[in-house]
């Protein structure tokens, strides 16, 4: 499949525009926009020229003609358009939390178990992207426990408005900077929001440590693009800030920065690595270790992540056909 034929389902949001710009940098040339009723007809750029949306319906999805959909539409729009696309023979990676937790669905983030992703070449052909918070944590924790062992993890976040999609980016630019605070503005579940406890499930998941101890506290701050997380892990055997700030240089996808550098979400924003600093003892537990991290969550947080399981997926499918 030298050139696959790519439908983007949310063309027109936050995270399917900047999946059109990533394709088209990477040179795609079959690519289709979808997007919901609302936007059918109009247009979004896609390299030099421009891509005409289609309605993104059961019946288009599940023509057959795609061989690669990338889907970054609400967990409810995926549950009716993934599976008509999946059955039809397209190789589906959905960004919303649709499957992410389902049993038999990878969940993926490539430098940590890239390996999981082709499991559903022979099964179903759907594979989930995790979170935004959760793809740039998995990627700092997966060397540190493959060290020393993961015993428990603290996180809290400073996420920013593109997480919420694009009508939220409107809004912070047409708000006045002395109305910006800090939100909440996720659903709860007990005292924990929804989003707390998809980063502890998501990352128990993929870093297979179903009992992983993991807290954390998400906030949203008034920022563009590019989420943080202050992140506290305690290690079930020593290891010394320099050794780990060495292995967080070794891991692909992550740029570690030494002061008096600093992650910011504006370093981090429009690039494709998990920036890592303040690599840190932390005095208040055994064999602890803090850092900070920013990461695009538009592009390794969502869109960059997606098309390298899907680039996973299209060379497995490959090597399976030319056996
Ligand atoms: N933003 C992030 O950082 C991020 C990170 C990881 C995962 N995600 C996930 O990615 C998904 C999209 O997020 P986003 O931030 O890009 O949201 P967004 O900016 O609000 O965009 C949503 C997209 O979905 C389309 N859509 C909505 N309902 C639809 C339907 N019934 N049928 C077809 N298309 C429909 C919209 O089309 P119209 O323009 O026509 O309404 C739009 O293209 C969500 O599941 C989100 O949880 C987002």
């Amino acid at each position: 499949m030298s050139t696959p034929r790519i439908g983007v389902v949310g063309a027109t949001g936050a995270v399917g525009t900047i999946t059109l710009q990533l394709l088209a940098e990477r040179r795609y040339e079959h690519v289709r926009a979808f997007a919901s009723a609302r936007s059918a007809g109009s247009t979004v750029p896609f390299g030099p020229g421009t891509l005409t949306v289609e309605e993104a319906t059961p019946d288009a999805l599940g023509a057959g003609d795609l061989d690669l959909c990338l889907f970054s539409v609400g967990t409810s729009a995926s549950l009716e358009l993934v599976p008509p696309a999946a059955e039809a023979g397209a190789l589906c990676v959905d960004k919303s939390s649709a499957y992410r937790l389902v049993d038999g669905y990878p969940l993926v983030v490539p430098e940590v178990n890239g390996e999981r992703a082709l499991e559903a070449l022979s099964r179903h052909r759907i594979v989930a992207n995790p979170n935004c918070c959760t793809i740039p944590l998995t990627c700092v924790l997966g060397p540190l426990h493959e060290a020393a062992g993961l015993a428990r993890a603290r996180v809290a976040t400073y996420q920013s408005v593109s997480g919420a999609g694009a009508q939220r980016m409107q809004q912070l630019q047409a708000e006045e900077p002395a109305a910006h605070d800090l939100v909440m503005d996720w659903s709860w579940e007990g005292d924990e929001s929804d989003e707390e406890a998809k980063l502890r499930a998501e990352t128990r998941k993929i870093m297979e440590l179903p009992e992983l101890p993991l807290s954390a506290t998400c906030v949203r701050v008034p920022v563009m693009v590019g989420h943080s997380e202050a992140v506290w892990v305690e290690l079930e055997r020593p290891l010394s800030t320099e050794a780990a700030a060495d292995l967080l240089r070794a891991a692909p996808g992550v740029r570690v920065l030494d002061l008096p550098s600093f992650p910011t979400p504006a370093a981090a924003a429009g690039t494709d690595d998990v920036l890592v600093g303040r690599v840190r003892r932390d005095t208040a537990a055994e064999n602890g270790l803090a850092l900070y991290l920013s990461c695009d969550n538009l592009r390794k947080g969502a869109a960059l992540n997606a098309i390298q399981i899907a680039e996973l997926l299209l060379a497995g499918a490959a090597e399976r056909a030319a056996a």
